[in-house]
């Protein structure tokens, strides 16, 4: 490790590391699909009400939507959103939420503990995808319900017209179908928390034979197998071989859901994350592929990694205890930190590297559960410090993403042993010219980061912007202070014959932008 004293205008002189990184856009990936910006709204908590939804806000539409929350939504950058659940889908009855508003039923929603009022349902969410310009991503119930329900759905959402269902989504004023693509078969049916929890043969069975069906109803949908809950479960790998066995011929992807809880304070551990999710792609992928050979197709699935987040996890259970059958609590409403942020950031990065092979990803949630935009009840809507990396890397990772080898330092995790300091992953714009580097440094000391772009000649050095916790590790944003943890631009040093050292913050996730000199 090499010592630099930095700037004499800097309040603190601390160690500089060095690393390499050598960026040639002949080492390509995939295509930086859209669908890898998604997110999620669940019935669940203030996500929808007082969340995407809340009639008699100040800052409502006439359909009762947030046009501050769709504002942020749009800026955030989401492409696709999953919807209705999670853990709700699994005792929902779709009907309950299209038509009268005044003739919806109010029901117990078992998932959690929860008076659902059925407000908001289908019609509503479609009117609120167009508006934030998203595309939907609609989940089935598999939990209580079955084949017939989800073809009853499917036919009421996207079939033109001339039967009973399709013509009761036109009454209630949608003349032209929905064309919902994406279709998730049911959600988490692994977890003994799921109502309605399968086997994985119960459960692969039943997703095929509804795949089948609804693929019957509009072949040109995509449809997404439920894999395992999270990396750390029992039935994991043997889960997903299973229900693949079952339904590898009938669906597109298989789901994967993780999120990393930052409750202990290992601050070592939170910040090696995306190493987690990194093993647990490759995993998914190596036991998706064993089904393929074994079953003899050619054709690769993907992965739809459909909830991903930081999650204090460890607050959930407080929150269930605390109340008896409410309408639309508040629930696991994380305020989340600047080292959070740099853990997102490095999901996304992840995701990224991963392009060839994860084909739709969702951070969960949208609003207020553990999500990027937080709101107050009859008052303001704000940004988390996450919101930021995510609506970066949606803005700027357009193109070809490109395999990166950063050569660096290495520390120690107890959660994940020896981990690199540094994480990165470029996509190259091939339209514009342009490339756009993702790092994150997630070691406590500052990083001389030598590139070597000389694969990319012609190219001039743009923006360098980062968020950097490392002075503030826990500060968060708030209503009364809703801009603490933003990043910020620093000065771009001028590339030399192709390459150019950059100073990568301790604890930062960084956005570096080459642009082609006119
Ligand atoms: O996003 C919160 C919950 O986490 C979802 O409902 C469930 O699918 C997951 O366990």
């Amino acid at each position: 490790m090499t010592e630099v004293t930095r700037n004499s205008t800097e309040e603190r002189v601390a160690p500089v590391r060095n690393a390499q990184l050598t960026i040639d856009p002949t080492f390509t990936i995939g295509a930086a699909d859209r669908r890898l910006f998604g997110s999620f709204v669940e019935h669940m908590g203030r996500c929808v009400y007082g969340g995407v939804y809340e009639p008699g806000h100040p800052n409502a539409d006439a359909r009762g939507f947030r046009r501050d929350v769709l504002e942020l939504t749009r800026e955030l950058g989401v492409s696709v959103v999953r919807y209705p659940g999670g853990n709700f889908v699994s005792g929902y009855r779709w009907e309950d939420g299209v038509g009268p508003v005044g003739d919806r039923p109010r029901r117990l929603d078992l998932a959690w503990k929860t008076i659902e009022t059925n407000a908001f349902g289908l019609d509503e969410f479609m009117t609120w995808a167009a508006e934030a310009g998203v595309e939907p991503m609609m989940a089935v119930n598999l939990g209580t319900r079955g084949v017939q329900e989800a073809c009853d759905l499917l036919e009421y959402a996207n079939h033109p017209g001339g039967t009973q269902l399709s013509d009761l989504r036109r009454k209630h004023g949608a003349e032209d179908p929905y064309g919902v693509r994406l279709w998730c078969l049911g959600n988490e049916l692994d977890g003994p928390w799921q109502v309605g929890h399968k086997t994985a043969d119960e459960y692969g069975r039943l997703a095929a034979e509804t795949a089948r069906a609804m693929k019957m109803i509009d072949p040109s949908i995509s449809l997404v197998a439920c894999g395992s809950s999270n990396r750390g479960m029992p039935t994991f790998a043997s889960w997903e071989a299973t229900v693949l066995e079952h339904t590898y011929e009938h669906v597109d992807y298989i789901s994967a859901h993780t999120y990393y809880d930052p409750s202990d304070g290992d601050r070592a551990s939170i910040l090696a994350s995306a190493v987690d999710m990194d093993n647990f792609i490759r995993e998914v992928v190596a036991t998706a592929d064993h089904v393929a050979a074994k079953q003899r197709h050619r054709r690769k699935l993907k992965i739809s990694f459909d909830e991903w987040n930081v999650w204090y996890q460890s607050r959930l259970q407080a929150d269930l205890d605390r109340r008896g059958w409410v309408e639309a609590p508040a629930l696991i409403e994380d305020d989340y930190n600047a080292v959070d942020a740099v853990v997102v950031g490095d999901l996304l990065i992840t995701l990224l590297r991963h392009a060839d092979r994860v084909g739709v990803a969702c951070q969960a949630q949208l609003a207020n559960v553990i999500a990027p935009i937080r709101t107050r009840n009859g008052g303001p809507a704000w940004r988390q410090s996450i919101f930021h990396p995510f609506a970066l890397t949606a803005r700027h990772a357009r193109g070809t993403v490109l395999r990166t080898e950063p050569v660096g330092p290495t520390y120690e995790t107890k959660r994940y042993g020896e981990v690199p300091v540094l994480d990165t992953v470029a996509v190259h714009d091939e339209e514009t010219g342009g490339l756009a580097v993702f790092a994150v440094n997630r070691g406590d000391a500052d990083l001389a980061l030598q590139l070597d772009l000389r694969g990319l000649p012609r190219l001039s050095f743009e923006t360098h912007t980062t968020l950097a916790a490392g002075a503030d590790p826990a500060a968060t944003n708030t209503e009364a202070e809703p801009d603490r943890v933003t990043p910020r631009e620093v000065t771009t040093p001028t590339l030399d014959g192709g390459r150019c050292s950059v100073a990568l913050p301790a604890c930062s996730w960084n956005l570096l932008r080459f642009a082609p000199q006119p």
